[in-house]
Order: C-alpha cells, then sequence, then structure tokens
C-alpha cells in the first residue's frame, strides 16, 4: 500500500486511503460501469417482458373482444386494469428505475452507487407488479394478493427513492439544481401518490369489492392521476435533460416549465376533488407550455445527434408531442360528447400510445444501448419500422375508437382489431431490437479510454 507525502503528513493514520495508479482506477470505473449496465439490463428486460405478455398482448385480446361484442363494458374491467397496469408500472416504471438507478449516481457524481439496494428494489418490485397482474387476471386471493402487490410496489419505491436521494455531489453546499431536477422531483411525487392511490384502492377492492377491479369513477380519476401526474411529468424531465442535445434545440425556458408543471397539477388537482370536466383544458394549456419551454417545434440551433439511431429519431420525438395536444384536446372533447368511453379512450389511448410509447421507443433506443455497456443499436432498421408501424396503429386506433364506438361508423369495427395487430408489431420491433442489442452486439466497455459519465454515453 502506497501513500502520497501530503498524505503521510497530514492525514491521520486510521484516515488515509491508498493511492491508486491510474490504471487501477480505471480498472475500478470499469467494473463500476459494468455493474451498473447489468443491472439496467434486468430492469430494462424485465420491463420489456412486461410490456410485451401482460401489457400488450394483453391489451390486444382485449381489443378483440371488445371489437368483437361491439362493446367496451361487456369484457372483464379487472383484465382492462390489468393491461393498463403492467403498461404502466410494468413496463414504464421498470423503465424509469432502471435508468434512475443507472444515471442519477454518475449525474450527481457518487463514488458508490447503492448495488444491494438497487437490486433488492428490482427483485421486489417485479414480484409485486407481477402479482397484481395475475391477481387481476385469474382471480386468485386476489383480495388477499392486491394489497400485498400494492404494498410490494410502495416498498420498492421507497428504497429507490432513499437510494438516488442519499447521493450527494461532492460540493453540495453550492448545488442549485438544473430545471430537470425539478421536473423529476414533481414526477416522482406523482409517482409516489399513484402508488399510494394504488394501494388504497386495493384496500377498498379487498374490503369492499366484488371483483379484483376498481369501480370506474375512481378508476377514471386515478387513471388521469398516473398519467398526468407520473407519465407525463417523467418524458418533460427526460426530454428537459436530453432533447436540446439530441435535437440541437434552443435553450429551455425555465420559468415556463415551472408554469407548466403549476397548471398541469392543478389540474390533477381538480380531477381528483371531482371537477374532471372543468381541469381538461388545463392539461392542454399545460402541454402548451411545456412545448414552449422546451422549444420543441421551433428550429433547431444545432444539427440533431442521430448518430447510431435512424434518421428519422427527430421527426418522431416532436410527433410524439403532437399526440400530446391530440390527447388534450380529445380529453376536452370527451368531457362534453362522450357517451360510450370511446373518446375517453382514444384520448387516453393518444397519450399512452402516442405520446409515452412513441417517446420511450424513440428515446429508448437512443440511449439504452450505451447504457448498457457502451453498445451499438442493434438494428437502426428495425428502429424506424418499430416506430412507423406504432404510430400507424395509434392513429387507426384512436380515429376509429371515436368513430366505433360513438356508433357514428359501423366500419370502424373492423379496423380496430387490425390497429391493435399493427400497434403488437410495432412494439414487437422494439423489444426485438433491444434484446438484439443486449444479446448480439458486443460491449464497448473495456475499450473505453476515460471513466464513462453520462455525458459522454448521450453525447
Ligand atoms: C400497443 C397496444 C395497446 C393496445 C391494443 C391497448 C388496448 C387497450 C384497451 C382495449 C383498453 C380498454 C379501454 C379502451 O377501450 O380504450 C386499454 C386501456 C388502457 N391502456 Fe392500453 N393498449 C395498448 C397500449 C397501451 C400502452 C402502451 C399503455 C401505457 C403505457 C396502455 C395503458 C392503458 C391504460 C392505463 C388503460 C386503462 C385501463 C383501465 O381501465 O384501468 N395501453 N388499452
Amino acid at each position: 500500500m502506497s501513500i502520497s507525502l501530503e498524505q503521510a503528513v497530514t492525514v491521520p493514520a486510521s484516515e488515509r486511503r491508498p493511492v491508486r495508479s491510474p490504471a487501477e482506477v480505471m480498472e475500478i470505473a470499469r467494473a463500476r460501469e459494468s455493474s451498473l449496465s447489468r443491472l439496467l439490463i434486468a430492469y430494462i428486460s424485465s420491463g420489456l417482458v412486461f410490456m410485451l405478455l401482460p401489457g400488450t398482448f394483453l391489451g390486444v385480446w382485449n381489443l378483440l373482444q371488445i371489437s368483437g361484442r361491439e362493446s367496451a363494458g361487456s369484457v372483464s374491467q379487472a383484465w382492462l386494469q390489468a393491461h393498463g397496469h403492467a403498461q404502466v408500472f410494468g413496463w414504464i416504471g421498470s423503465f424509469i428505475f432502471g435508468i434512475g438507478f443507472y444515471s442519477i449516481p454518475k449525474l450527481r457524481g457518487a463514488t458508490k452507487p447503492a448495488f444491494g439496494a438497487a437490486w433488492a428494489c428490482w427483485i421486489i418490485w417485479t414480484i409485486g407488479v407481477a402479482m397484481r397482474w395475475a391477481a387481476n387476471v385469474y382471480g386468485w386471493q386476489w383480495r388477499l394478493l392486491l394489497p400485498v402487490s400494492a404494498l410490494l410496489e410502495l416498498a420498492a419505491f421507497v428504497i429507490f427513492f432513499r437510494a438516488v436521494s442519499q447521493h450527494r455531489p461532492e460540493n453540495s453546499g453550492k448545488y442549485r439544481p438544473e430545471p430537470w431536477v425539478w421536473v423529476v422531483i414533481s414526477a416522482s411525487i406523482g409517482l409516489m401518490l399513484t402508488l399510494v392511490a394504488n394501494f388504497a384502492g386495493t384496500i377498498y377492492m379487498a374490503v369492499r369489492g366484488a371483483s379484483p377491479a376498481l369501480p370506474h369513477a375512481l378508476d377514471q380519476r386515478y387513471l388521469v392521476l398516473a398519467a398526468w401526474g407520473f407519465l407525463v411529468p417523467f418524458v418533460w424531465a427526460f426530454s428537459t435533460k436530453w432533447m436540446p442535445v439530441f435535437l440541437g434545440l434552443k435553450p429551455l425556458r425555465p420559468k415556463l416549465l415551472l408554469a407548466a408543471l403549476a397548471v398541469n397539477s392543478t389540474g390533477i388537482v381538480l380531477t381528483l376533488a371531482g371537477w374532471g370536466a372543468p381541469a381538461t383544458p388545463l392539461f392542454v394549456a399545460g402541454a402548451v407550455l411545456a412545448i414552449a419551454a422546451l422549444r420543441i417545434f421551433e428550429s433547431s440551433r444545432q444539427e440533431p445527434k442521430t448518430r447510431g439511431v435512424h434518421w428519422s429519431f427527430p421527426f418522431f420525438v416532436r410527433m410524439a408531442y403532437g399526440w400530446l395536444l391530440v390527447a388534450g384536446l380529445l380529453g376536452i372533447g370527451a368531457a362534453h360528447w362522450d357517451s360510450s368511453g370511446g373518446i375517453w379512450g382514444a384520448s387516453r389511448h393518444a397519450l399512452t400510445v402516442g405520446f409515452i410509447a412513441v417517446m420511450v421507443l424513440s428515446v429508448g433506443q437512443r440511449i439504452l444501448p450505451a447504457f448498457a455497456g457502451m453498445r451499438l443499436l442493434w438494428s437502426t432498421g428495425l428502429m424506424f419500422a418499430g416506430l412507423a408501424l406504432l404510430t400507424i396503429g395509434c392513429t387507426l386506433r384512436v380515429s376509429c375508437e371515436i368513430l366505433a364506438y360513438q356508433e357514428y361508423a359501423s366500419w370502424a369495427w373492423d379496423v380496430l382489431p387490425v390497429s391493435a395487430v399493427i400497434e403488437l408489431a410495432g412494439i414487437t420491433a422494439f423489444a426485438m431490437n433491444i434484446f438484439g442489442t443486449f444479446i448480439l452486439e458486443p460491449s464497448h466497455v473495456q475499450k473505453q479510454p476515460l471513466v464513462v459519465g453520462i455525458d459522454q454515453a448521450t453525447s
């Protein structure tokens, strides 16, 4: 063990640390990077499995049944909710935890990521979400399993929150959080409230429910909290952090971003208080403010960074923000004219598939290969195919859901199953591309000349 002269003179013997050679420091950094990548791959892989089978496949099955019977009310509400839960928490939730555990310690300059907590969180979260899906779908011991699953999900969130909030930057006294950090905090509060509401809902079902499904009116409010309080702010946060670089956007307008969060949160509070219809314009206003803050539709000041992904990447990101506006406007329309659940369903689908899923397919394929051991995306062609199929499927679904459910055009019932299969194909292409990247593309961590940082990985 070697120590420097300065250490020998000024540092007491009990506190002396070994001085490492540059080669040793590099080796430690590479080992840490490999461990972080393994963790990330675990979260992303389980998220993809939830997305494919319990999520999208069940969603397609539900839609085939709805289309066959030409009525949304005649299919099992527990199965519809099982699909929604698997997508929102199993897919998007697992991705957020994985990316958070991978990136937050690096962004905050932590030297020792909390690996034990991160793996414990993954196990508890995955069991909790899988248990919820199984209890909803099979109905076995659901009065017990629903609250237990919700408790496990809450416990996983607490582990995540404690682990990432313990990482402090070295000069934390002078630390002033960047705007995207406020949005992450807001989104994390939304996630926590959604999980608490989910727990309360499962207790309600266990004690008073006749089936493992939330009553419709409660479910509608809960979905607004999950969609606009948790999913949307997380996408805004990732957009604030990465879109100025990826799309070469002009600098963020931070005050508008804060205003967007405030208006959006007011909409959620009003909805939870029972004023759902008057709250709908606030979601459109919040989306317009966020778009203006991020300057998504303004001309870029730099070339977009499309190295390693399909060149259409900036187009799909901008289109996703178009879907966000469509979702908000359909929400206003639904509050006035919906008589069948079709306009509400179309609004929710424009949001979950058009905005959230298109963003995840775009940004996911941009960042995940680098995070998972400095790999290259397996196929840029498959990336384009997945995004194009998802967009076509979503356009058909959103338009035909209104036409069919509202009884404006009976031919639209025949288009809905086709739309579902096209969406399934798009989602499957994404999953294949990410698994192909993890399994078939070599990792370049060992060849990196420097410690891999989040900004190197995403530049
Ligand atoms: C990609 C193919 C998908 C298909 C075929 C599909 C299908 C469906 C169907 C048939 C419903 C029932 C309500 C209605 O008729 O609109 C539904 C509801 C829902 N979907 Fe999807 N969906 C898909 C993707 C997604 C995605 C990507 C998400 C989230 C990220 C999502 C989240 C939800 C939620 C939260 C609900 C409401 C569940 C409830 O009533 O509690 N779906 N979906």
